[in-house]
């Protein structure tokens, strides 16, 4: 047996953590980042169509089946998938089991080196430098070089500092405080915003749907993938987050609640970006352009500058950090499951490794984003197929669902099932098929 048997095995104290944990971990720069540009390159409201689609339907199934997966086995998606493997009979569980964790930490990997890049520019404008600097010319001299280390070891430092004090002290905690300060920062920001002349010349572009996207096949492309990832779902992190909660928590919900608060804060954030470069006559551009050339640009431009870039970063900041400590959490959950090395060791030894394989990509963008677009399309969904084929078809159908309901007001009924098995197992390797035809679906 493991040392991490269920008694001694940490957990969330309260379901408030535990939701606030959940949306922390879904809420992050593919909200702010990504899903802004989507929604205006794709069509403004008629994005949100095959967006709510994916993110209310599949989305939601996903995440029911990793919290569920984790908290049957009361253990991250190693152990999980190991012991299903072992009681089938069949082979490999140890490498197949080992596919989940080896995405979430790739995506851990290339996240905290864009983490670095918002902490640079929370402390340019802090010092109010932002104001000064040619904003083109400063990121590119910046991303991809040297000087973008140290920033990236900050992102890993304070990810670790968090992580290393565990799932009720660190995790929750952080999420419980950090998450309603960043709502409260990004309804200020939207109205900020919205209330800037020529403010509604972004919001027209936002609301006003242009229906002829819906015949792109690319607009569907862009919002599936965009529902996978943004949620997190990695068939690792939300495993793990699953494992640490017990048989009175209500799955189906939260599940929903997460997708809801994801999405709003989505919204939130492209009715901040879009309305604001609008108001100063610059074109939405997307990619890495956006927040660090575009939106510095904006805030050049603002009466109190520092403060509101500060701001705004800072709240990316939440963001961001809320995410990475889920990243982070998966590879030492496996690592403690597999080993007896304490949760400070696992902690530190992860974060260095990932340091490390990180520095080659952090002072070449090239190489970033490749490796970025690997990870994104190719490995972690196959980590989210691997959970759903063993929840799937390895599980019965009364087990299954008898685990998922555990503790529910609002049990999800025997059609879950097909659901699961046919739609959700189907469309996940279509993302991984289309994701690789099309390079990127993110
Ligand atoms: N959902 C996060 C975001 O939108 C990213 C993430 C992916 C977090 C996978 C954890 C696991 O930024």
């Amino acid at each position: 047996m493991t040392k991490e048997n269920a008694t001694s095995r940490e957990g969330f104290t309260s379901k408030f953590g535990f939701i606030m944990s959940c949306i922390g971990s879904a809420l992050g720069l593919g909200n702010i980042w990504m899903f802004s540009y989507k929604l205006g390159a794709y069509g403004g409201a008629a994005f949100l169509i095959p967006y709510f689609l994916f993110v209310f339907i599949l989305s939601t199934t996903g995440l029911i089946t990793e919290f569920t997966f984790g908290r049957y086995f009361k253990a991250g998606s190693y152990i999980g998938i190991n012991t299903l493997f072992k009681k089938r009979n069949l082979k490999s569980g140890k490498i197949i089991g080992l596919l989940p964790t080896l995405g979430i930490t790739g995506i851990f990997i290339f996240y905290c080196i864009v983490v670095g890049w918002v902490l640079k520019y929370f402390a340019l404008s802090i010092t109010g430098k932002i104001s000064t600097i040619d904003t083109q010319t400063y990121f590119s001299n910046f991303s991809g070089t040297s000087s973008s280390i140290p920033w990236f070891l900050l992102a890993v430092v304070i990810t670790l500092l968090i992580v290393i004090s565990g799932v009720a002290k660190g995790i929750e905690r952080l999420n419980k405080i950090v998450l309603p300060i960043l709502f409260v920062i990004f309804i200020f920001l939207m109205f900020k915003s919205l209330s800037l002349e020529g403010a509604m010349e972004g919001v027209r572009y936002l609301v006003i749907p242009r229906w002829e996207v819906l015949l792109n096949a690319k607009t569907w492309i862009m919002a599936l993938g965009q529902a996978f990832f943004t949620v997190s779902l990695t068939g690792c992190g939300m495993v793990v987050y699953g494992s640490y909660i017990n048989k009175d928590f209500d799955i189906p919900t939260s599940s929903l609640q997460t997708a809801i608060f994801d999405t709003l804060a989505a919204l939130l954030a492209s009715f901040i970006i879009i309305p604001a470069v609008f108001a100063f006559n610059i074109a939405p551009d997307s990619g890495p352009s956006l927040l660090f050339i575009t939106v510095p640009k904006v805030f050049q431009s603002m009466p109190y500058s520092s403060v509101i870039s500060s701001l705004f970063f800072l709240s990316i900041i939440f963001a961001a950090i809320s995410s990475s400590v889920s990243m982070l959490e998966g590879p030492v959950e496996t690592l403690l499951s597999a080993t007896n090395l304490t949760r400070k060791k696992a902690t530190i030894l992860v974060s260095v490794v990932c340091f490390l394989l990180g520095l080659p990509l952090a002072v070449n963008i090239g190489m970033f984003g490749q490796f970025a677009d690997f990870i994104t399309i190719v490995l972690s969904p196959i980590g989210v197929l691997i959970v759903a084929i063993c929840f799937f078809y390895l599980f019965d159908k009364k087990t299954l669902l008898k685990a998922v309901n555990q503790g529910s007001k609002h049990p999800v009924g025997s059609w879950f099932v097909p659901l699961g098995k046919y739609v959700f197992v189907t469309t996940t390797i279509l993302v991984i098929i289309l994701g690789l035809i099309y390079g990127s679906i993110g």
